[in-house]
């Protein structure tokens, strides 16, 4: 069996994208196991930069088959659009995508829900993406929610969703005194969508199985970071869903003992989007300097990402909680101007060290980051294919990145093109 998970290891955003795309060249299958579209991951094909929200990132890899799992929400319209979008960029979409009977859909009173619920939380909102995924999960968990399976035949999901919409503007109109949805246009426009995607709905546990008992090269891609992670995440300002390698197994079928080894992405330094705590946030002229020179603007929503350090604190407990044997670290180019580049290796709080990562934001937000500063090696690394490459004080860095994370890194990432990476150890 050669399974392997790729997860963020911080609040998103880690470039996973780009680094499913690279191990989809060796892979089989590429699997989506939880979030939905408001991850955003961004990968070059030939020379020209894709979004993906939905689709896996092993899309644009002739062979590669590709499923979206049911711990995925998958907002049917944006799926839609997304595979005009990437056909229109050549690539081929056909066949090679599944998409679970389980898979549960967002529907657009999902999203106006999530509107008016963040609306009402003011100055404790929690920024989301406004994608619908918190009302979709919420749907899911109340047992409530309509699934990909539930698509066919259209006349028994029209009963469904006219149903559930009904519900929803009670909710929309009577609790937040917003706008109804038009149902009976909700339900045309679905009968489109369903027609598109039907060729596609499949149940995809055994596929999945199988593929891993051929001993097939299988990736399960992650959305969002281990910091955004419902149960471990800085809730709440988390999303919805299990980010961790431990979502795996609900979100696909596959037992945990099957599922395979796990490599955490994460950058050379930190980003976040959204309200939250951020231990090594940068003063906002450092973080200005790494926003632009890391096109740190989010690929979903178009916001500016906040910029800090790496926090090895917050990279070891999200280690432990994927179980994490690998890392991989992108962006390094990033710091290639940076004269030296601070590494967050501990937490005080009222005096005294913290050597975990606190499980609240409101001790969170009060810890001082202990930081060293690691010497900056001031040379263009974007054209580094191979170890020797690397300049020595970039090859430091990431050792010390390596002692400090417990773990080692089998591979840098150091532009956006497909081939900028130097690979220290292969993982397919
Ligand atoms: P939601 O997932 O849209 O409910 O948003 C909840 C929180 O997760 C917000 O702080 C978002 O900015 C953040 N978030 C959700 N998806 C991503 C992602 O793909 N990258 C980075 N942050 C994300």
């Amino acid at each position: 069996m050669s399974g392997l998970v790729v997860v963020g290891t911080q609040w998103g955003d880690e470039g996973k994208g780009k680094i499913t795309n690279y191990y989809a060249s060796r892979a089989d299958m590429v699997v989506r196991f939880q979030g939905g579209a408001n991850a955003g991951h961004t990968v070059t094909v030939d020379g020209k930069k894709v979004v993906f929200h939905l689709l896996p990132s092993g899309i644009s890899v002739r062979g590669v088959k590709c499923v979206i799992g049911p711990g995925v929400v998958v907002d049917p319209f944006a799926l839609v659009e997304e595979m005009d979008y990437v056909r229109s960029n050549g690539i081929d979409v056909g066949e090679n995508l599944m998409l679970d009977v389980g898979t549960h859909l967002v529907m657009p009173y999902h999203k106006a829900v999530e509107e008016a619920e963040e609306k009402g939380r003011g100055k404790h909102a929690i920024g989301t993406t406004r994608r619908g995924i918190g009302p979709a999960y919420s749907d899911r968990y109340s047992r409530e929610g309509l699934r990909c399976g539930d698509l066919i035949p259209f006349d028994r999901f029209r009963s469904k969703l006219e149903e559930s919409a009904g519900r929803k503007n009670e909710i929309l109109t009577k609790l937040y005194g917003a706008e109804p949805l038009n149902v009976s246009e909700l339900v045309e426009s679905m009968r489109d969508v369903s027609e598109r995607l039907s060729p596609h709905i499949a149940d995809t546990l055994n596929t999945v199985r199988s593929a891993l008992a051929e001993g097939q090269n299988v990736l399960f891609e992650g959305a969002q970071g281990a910091l955004l992670d419902i149960g471990f995440g800085t809730y709440p300002f988390v999303t919805s869903s299990h980010t961790t390698a431990a979502g795996v197994a609900p979100g696909t079928g596959v037992p945990p003992k099957d599922i395979g080894r796990v490599a955490g992405v994460a950058k050379a330094y930190t980003t976040r989007v959204g309200a939250g705590p951020f231990p090594t946030e940068a003063d906002p002229e450092r973080s200005k300097i790494i926003c632009d020179r890391g096109a740190e603007y989010g690929a979903t929503t178009g916001r500016p990402r906040r910029c800090g350090w790496v926090d090895a604190v917050a990279l070891r407990y999200a280690i432990a909680l994927s179980g994490v044997e690998r890392l991989i670290i992108t962006k390094l180019d990033v710091l290639d101007a940076v004269e030296t580049i601070p590494v967050c290796t501990g937490y005080r709080v009222d005096g005294r060290n913290l050597s975990t990562f606190p499980r609240d934001v409101e001790t969170l937000e009060r810890v001082e980051p202990v930081y060293e500063e690691v010497q900056g090696w001031m040379t263009d690394t974007s054209g580094a294919r191979r170890p020797d490459d690397l300049p020595d004080r970039a090859v430091a860095y990431l050792r010390r990145l390596e002692e400090l994370a417990g773990v080692s890194i089998a591979a840098v990432s150091v532009g956006a093109a497909s081939d900028a990476i130097v690979e220290f150890e292969s993982l397919l």
